[in-house]
């Protein structure tokens, strides 16, 4: 339930308004003045708060600029309701950072449709920052996995580029796609547990080699589990070395037994490993890496997944 601070002098007014407010589901703290709701402020922790403008004490823009100056308080929504909406006023409470200015007398519905309104858009921005942040954090830790391994700087950015592209080809939702943006930044988390003398060996590997690189899969599922926010990563980073025959790694799936998340990250981490330089080739033109790539349909990769992407790497080509 969200809660509501409200600062209103004249007694029915505030009575009517924390009524319409409560009626539709908001909890409400109401204060005769600005300066008891300023002092009120830190305890209740409010998701918005509802001011009058003229108030003794602590006027409603004495009020606002008190209320930007706390460490909670930068970003609550501001909603000022005024008995003379002058130009004056709407001025001055745009400049100090208000939201929204209702003039009184106002009709309930205006003050609900306001008040959801401003609680929905710090809503949209808090969910925006809250995943900036969460990618960001997923970016760095790619990075210093990424930074072990002399050869594939860049790798994991281009293969959310790509598989974000192959993704929204598929016509994928929203959800997964946001999913799959950090899945493919950490498909390869579980490098963090091989050897860089291994990681780095220019000339071919030993078995016992192989099956440790082949190991970075297992490794990389164990890391993330547990993190909770992290869980829908799995298929990403257990599945992308599986293929389509059941020649792959760790459990040989085949076909569409395979999560469709590894299948579409191992047509692109096979396309990024091949356009560029690493220990053991030379970067390959474009045209014969997609050569390669559809001569592994229904072998190596999905069919239908691997055409679709050809055609999108193709495209650019062209344009
Ligand atoms: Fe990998």
């Amino acid at each position: 339930m969200a809660k509501i601070l409200l600062a209103e002098d004249d007694e029915t007014l505030r009575n009517l308004t924390r009524t319409v407010l409560e009626i539709n589901g908001f909890e409400v703290f109401a204060y005769p003045d600005g300066e008891l709701a300023l002092e009120a402020f830190p305890g209740v922790s409010p998701d918005l708060v509802v001011s009058d403008i003229n108030m003794p004490k602590l006027d409603g823009f004495g009020l606002l600029d008190a209320v930007r100056r706390l460490p909670h308080g930068t970003v609550i929504p501001f909603l000022f309701l005024s008995a003379q909406s002058e130009r004056d006023d709407v001025t001055k409470a745009r400049r100090l950072g208000a939201d929204d200015l209702l003039s009184k007398p106002f009709e309930p519905v205006d003050l609900i449709t306001a008040v959801q309104a401003r609680l929905e858009r710090r809503r949209m921005i808090e969910l925006f920052d809250t995943r900036q942040a969460h990618l960001q954090t997923i970016t760095l830790l790619a990075n210093v996995i990424e930074a072990r391994d002399a050869y594939t700087r860049g790798h994991v950015e281009r293969v959310q580029q790509f598989a974000l592209e192959l993704g929204t080809a598929l016509s994928w939702p929203a959800t997964a796609l946001a999913t799959l943006e950090y899945g493919a930044l950490l498909h390869d988390v579980g490098k963090i547990v091989i050897p860089e003398a291994i990681l780095n060996k220019p000339g071919q590997l030993t078995p016992e080699e192989m099956s440790v690189i082949k190991g970075h899969t297992v490794a990389g599922a164990h890391i993330i589990q547990g993190v909770s926010h992290l869980k829908e990563a799995r298929p990403y980073i257990l599945y992308h070395h599986e293929r389509w025959d059941g020649r792959g790694y760790p459990e040989g799936l085949g076909g569409e037994s395979i999560p469709p998340e590894g299948r579409l990250l191992a047509i692109v981490d096979v396309y990024d490993a091949l356009t560029t330089n690493r220990p053991y080739h030379k970067e390959l033109p474009t045209r014969e890496v997609l050569l390669f790539l559809r001569s592994g349909a229904g072998a190596h990769f999905d069919p239908v997944m691997v055409e679709l992407f050809c055609k999108i790497q193709e495209e650019k080509l062209v344009a």
